[in-house]
């Protein structure tokens, strides 16, 4: 028979693990998966890419900010116009870029696995970039509890995609906005200040393919404080000479 301090401790100690939760509790996903590629039916060197004329315009002017020899330097912009044309950076989204600039493959590798906005798997149409550093998880903020209710109303995790190829869901890093935290970007746009309820509202109307308005959630403006623009200084700012001596 257990003792009564056995089984105390037992369900402390569940109570705790319930409790805890990892910093970084997502699989390693997308661009940070793997560092080598693997074939897959999707992404393969086979599967021909090519710029398509709009983008091949982009091309040109990219490449006239650079001296010829240094042409190399557009190995950035030039993935990311292949990404955004094809869905993410597939293996022949690179070794077009490397064509292109040329440069061996394994320079544009080298980039593409190095910074995590390189996508190197297919992505779902709405890639739910979800911050959950410590001010956006800290306090009344809650980031734990929105990543809580996007893996429940879409019945994903972290690094996985839905069914319907919607939504891609990942944890990221601090979004650089924690003054409006908690924060998600949803492709190219913050959404801002977001609580469980504004979190569903704005999956559902993407859903439905009604339109959504990036910002705080909330009605405030941009990043004015919380509570109203009342302890702010806005009032006409002093002129030159405010409280000097007339004679200086
Ligand atoms: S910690 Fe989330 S935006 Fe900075």
């Amino acid at each position: 028979m257990h003792s009564i301090r056995a089984v105390a401790r037992k369900a402390a100690a569940s109570s705790l693990r319930m409790n805890r939760r990892s910093l970084h509790s997502s699989q390693a996903a997308l661009s940070d998966a793997l560092f080598v590629h693997r074939d897959t039916p999707e992404n393969n060197a086979k599967i021909p890419f090519s710029f398509n004329a709009e983008n091949e315009k982009r091309i040109e002017e990219i490449l006239k900010k650079y001296p010829p020899q240094y042409k190399k330097a557009a190995i950035m912009p030039l993935l990311d116009l292949g990404q955004r044309q094809h869905g993410f950076t597939s293996i022949s989204v690179m070794n077009e870029v490397a064509r292109r600039l040329e440069v061996p493959p394994m320079r544009v590798y080298e980039v593409a696995t190095f910074y995590t906005m390189f996508n190197r798997q297919p992505i779902g149409k709405h890639f739910l970039q979800l911050c959950t550093t410590t001010p956006c998880q800290l306090g009344g903020c809650g980031s734990t509890k929105i990543l809580d209710t996007i893996t429940e109303h879409l019945n994903i995790q972290p690094g996985e995609t839905t069914k319907d190829g919607l939504f891609t869901l990942v944890e990221v890093e601090c979004a650089g906005a924690c003054v409006n935290a908690p924060v998600m970007a949803i492709n190219d746009d913050y959404y801002e200040d977001l609580t469980p309820e504004t979190t569903k509202k704005l999956l559902d109307n993407i859903k439905a393919g009604k339109p959504i308005k990036a910002g705080p959630q909330t009605g405030r403006l941009t990043c004015e404080p919380a509570p109203g623009v009342y302890t702010s200084l806005n009032s006409e700012p002093y002129g030159p000479g405010f409280k000097v001596r007339s004679d200086l």
